[in-house]
């Protein structure tokens, strides 16, 4: 059967992933993307972020010929294709709801092409976006543009994405679930086709719903996600007070029980990022604005918002008054494996050690040069580890990256002033560090 051909509006993480996805697999996409450099990147085959995975199937797709970039969204686009995917960003607004604009200006160019297309055409929403958009304001922008009928003229569904970054790609080819939310039969059918020829034996379940539901899926994951990193922060605050209580082993014990799980039970300096922070704001001020006060998510936020602070508070503990005090950030990246600084946790840590007079040096494998764009000559940067914390009052592992894990006591006592360190994602073993080191851990009851 003819594979039909691919259109995805948003050439974000998530946009290219699933476009380079499909192509990589045969597919016909076209990419499209308002921003120039990023579709002149992708036209040479550059991978305009950091994904692992991305970068060979990505020059490979260019070169067969099964990808091409394209400026902006033209009609020809949905012309010569049978399925678009819009998957660009849903900001937050001020209040915490989510800014529609980029959907709104797709949607309005994609009703317009659908007015001089005769042949069916499906729209699937794969931004992530509160519940009651894609049928209140997607499908009637659609129809008022198109002059058309959804369901009958064309297709539409919300089909969300579960990628994390870092591992984007890899979670693209290899998916938990795939969920179809669709306003009538035909729309889901067509896409539940593709999937099916897409992922072939390797087919992961599908749930078909309605939009809403489909919607909604989304955020009670990621808030579920989020809820397990901040309930087992609290349990590491909670350990801290315990003399010898030690919160992975906690976390490790809890997650063999099969109704909890092991992921995401890692206490840290909370979670950051351009998903959860933003969507559970989101999913509070939906339901508060359908009259239900999701208390629990006020709390899940709360804690994420003092998580960070704490390692300043232990610098503090450790040192005393931090003015003039040279402090070594290991790790700027709001998790390994990305350059994204979006909502990372080191920023309130650095502005607030920059408060209190602290002199910043920072050291992350590629977060740099975005970091420089945010902190500009207000802090220093190193240019490996050990440059970083050398000399230093005290160091902050603040992202968990492999090349820090490698990292030796000795390395440390050698290198730093006073040989203070304090361990923000637990990846030292403090039977070790704590004994050649002054050695503070998150979740660790002192002795
Ligand atoms: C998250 C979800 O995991 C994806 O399923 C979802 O598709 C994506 O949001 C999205 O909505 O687009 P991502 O933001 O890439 O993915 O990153 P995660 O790996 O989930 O990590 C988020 C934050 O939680 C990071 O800051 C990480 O350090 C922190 N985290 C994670 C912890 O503090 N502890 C853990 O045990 C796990």
């Amino acid at each position: 059967m003819k594979k039909p051909k691919i259109s995805v509006i948003g050439a974000g993480y998530v946009g290219l992933c699933t476009a380079v996805g499909f192509a990589s697999k045969g597919y016909n996409v076209v990419a499209c993307d308002v921003d120039e450099e990023k579709i002149a990147k992708i036209n040479k085959g550059v991978p305009p972020f950091h994904e692992p995975g991305l970068q060979e199937k990505l020059s490979e797709s260019i070169q067969k010929g099964n990808l091409k970039g394209v400026v902006g969204q033209t009609d020809q686009v949905i012309q010569e294709t049978d399925l678009t995917f819009i998957a660009v960003g849903t900001p937050s607004k001020s209040d915490g709801s989510i800014d529609l604009k980029y959907i709104e200006s797709a949607v309005i160019n994609i009703g317009k092409a659908l007015s001089q297309k005769d042949a069916y055409h499906v729209t699937i929403i794969k931004s992530t976006v509160v519940p009651g958009t894609t049928q209140n304001i997607v499908k009637s922008k659609l129809e008022k543009e198109s002059k058309k009928k959804c369901g009958t003229d064309f297709g539409l569904c919300i089909n969300p994405e579960f990628l994390r970054q870092g591992s984007a790609f890899e979670d693209t080819l290899n998916a938990d679930r795939v969920v179809i939310g669709s306003y009538d039969k035909r729309s889901g059918d067509t896409l539940e086709r593709l999937y099916k020829a897409f992922y072939s034996f390797h087919m992961p379940l599908i749930i078909r719903t309605t939009l809403s539901t489909a919607e909604l899926i989304k955020y009670a994951s990621n808030a579920m996600l989020a809820t397990k990193i901040s309930f087992i922060n609290t349990i590491a605050n909670i350990c801290e007070k315990i003399p010898g209580a030690d919160v992975k082993v906690v976390a490790k014990a809890m997650g063999l029980d099969k109704r909890i799980g092991p992921l995401f039970l890692d206490a840290g300096l909370g979670y950051g990022g351009s998903c959860f922070p933003k969507d559970i704001k989101a999913l509070i001020v939906c339901s508060k604005s359908l009259g239900y006060d999701p208390e629990l998510l006020d709390s899940v936020e709360a804690v994420n918002k003092t998580q960070p602070l704490k390692a300043v508070d232990f610098c503090k503990e450790q040192l005393g008054c931090l003015e003039g005090k040279k402090i070594a950030i290991l790790g700027l990246a709001f998790k390994p494996d990305t350059d994204d600084m979006r909502e990372a946790r080191v920023i309130p840590i650095i502005n607030q050690l920059l408060k209190e007079g602290a002199h910043v040096v920072a050291y992350d494998p590629v977060a740099m040069p975005i970091a420089k764009t945010i902190f500009l000559s207000k802090i220093q940067f190193a240019t490996s580890a050990l440059r970083c914390i050398k000399d230093a009052d005290g160091c902050i592992v603040v992202t968990e990256w492999d090349e820090f894990k490698k990292l030796t006591p000795e390395d440390f006592t050698k290198n730093m002033r006073h040989p203070i360190l304090i361990d923000g994602r637990r990846i030292y073993n403090p039977e070790i560090f704590g004994t050649k080191l002054q050695f503070t851990a998150l979740g660790l009851g002192k002795k």
